[in-house]
């Protein structure tokens, strides 16, 4: 057993870094360590968790000011005597220390329209490539933590482009559902319009953070983009536009 110094938001918006000594012991994670400032010196700490096993994507916190799940950050990993600093997701408002309003998120997901398939497709009649299959099943991996979008600079460091910015998650959805072979609906004009894919500049911290290591930005956000890029220079579309038919 150690003791280690902890740096741990207090308050909503306007609150401020609290300090803890707290004892840690082998084999535990930063979330253990909430727990034991919870049970021993701040019971009213308000911390979100689910499953403790990088599954449920409820413990997503800041430490030291990288976005990460607070179940799968082990102590052993930092350095000893350095201080732990852990504070809420910055993208998002504070509802009280810890907690954060992701409703964002959920305004987002509402926003992607759904799988659309052919509309004479009866059950049974869905057939697809393993190649196809495998593409989804790697997106499907999200636990829906939120890293990703707290950590994209387009939303993090201005809220004002929220409302028409999807974020790394969302796109990703968009993705998944125009690259899916039974889907019908076309979904790139809205992807670069309404969802803000245009603003996503590559930069690949979405993919860093990703405790799932979905490779977001290469398997997701590129291949959309090239899908838009393809129909904005197509010329029939061009024409089509033009004339008032797309
Ligand atoms: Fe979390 Fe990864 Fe899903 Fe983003 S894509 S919400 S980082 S699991
Ligand atoms: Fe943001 Fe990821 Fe693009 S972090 S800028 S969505 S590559
Ligand atoms: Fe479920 Fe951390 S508590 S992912």
């Amino acid at each position: 057993m150690t003791k280690r110094t902890f740096h741990v938001w207090r308050g909503g918006g306007e609150g401020d870094l609290a300090q803890f000594e707290v004892e840690v012991n082998e084999g535990e994670v930063v979330l253990d360590i909430l727990h034991r400032i919870q049970a021993t010196q701040s019971p009213d700490l308000a911390v979100r968790w689910n499953c403790k096993a990088g599954k449920c994507g409820s413990c997503s916190v800041e430490i030291n000011g990288r976005p990460r799940l607070s179940c799968m950050a082990r102590m052993s990993t930092f350095d000893p005597g350095e201080t732990i600093t852990v504070t809420p997701l910055r993208a998002f408002p504070v509802i009280r220390d810890l907690v954060c309003d992701v409703s964002y998120n959920y305004q987002k997901a509402r926003e992607i329209p759904s799988f659309t398939p052919p509309e004479d497709a009866e059950p049974g009649d869905f057939r697809m490539a393993q190649a196809d299959v495998q593409r989804s099943q790697e997106f499907r991996k999200c636990i829906e933590c939120f890293l990703c979008q707290d950590v994209c600079h387009v939303i993090r460091d201005h809220e004002e482009n929220k409302e028409a910015f999807a974020g790394p998650r969302f796109l990703m959805r968009a993705a998944e559902l125009e690259m899916h072979p039974q889907d019908t609906a076309d979904r790139r004009k809205i992807s670069q319009e309404e969802h803000g894919l245009g603003y996503c500049n590559i930069t690949k911290c979405c993919t860093e953070v990703c405790p799932e290591n979905i490779k977001i930005t290469d398997n997701a956000l590129i291949p959309l983009k090239e899908r838009v890029a393809d129909r904005q220079y197509d010329p029939v579309v061009w024409l089509g536009e033009k004339i008032g038919l797309r």
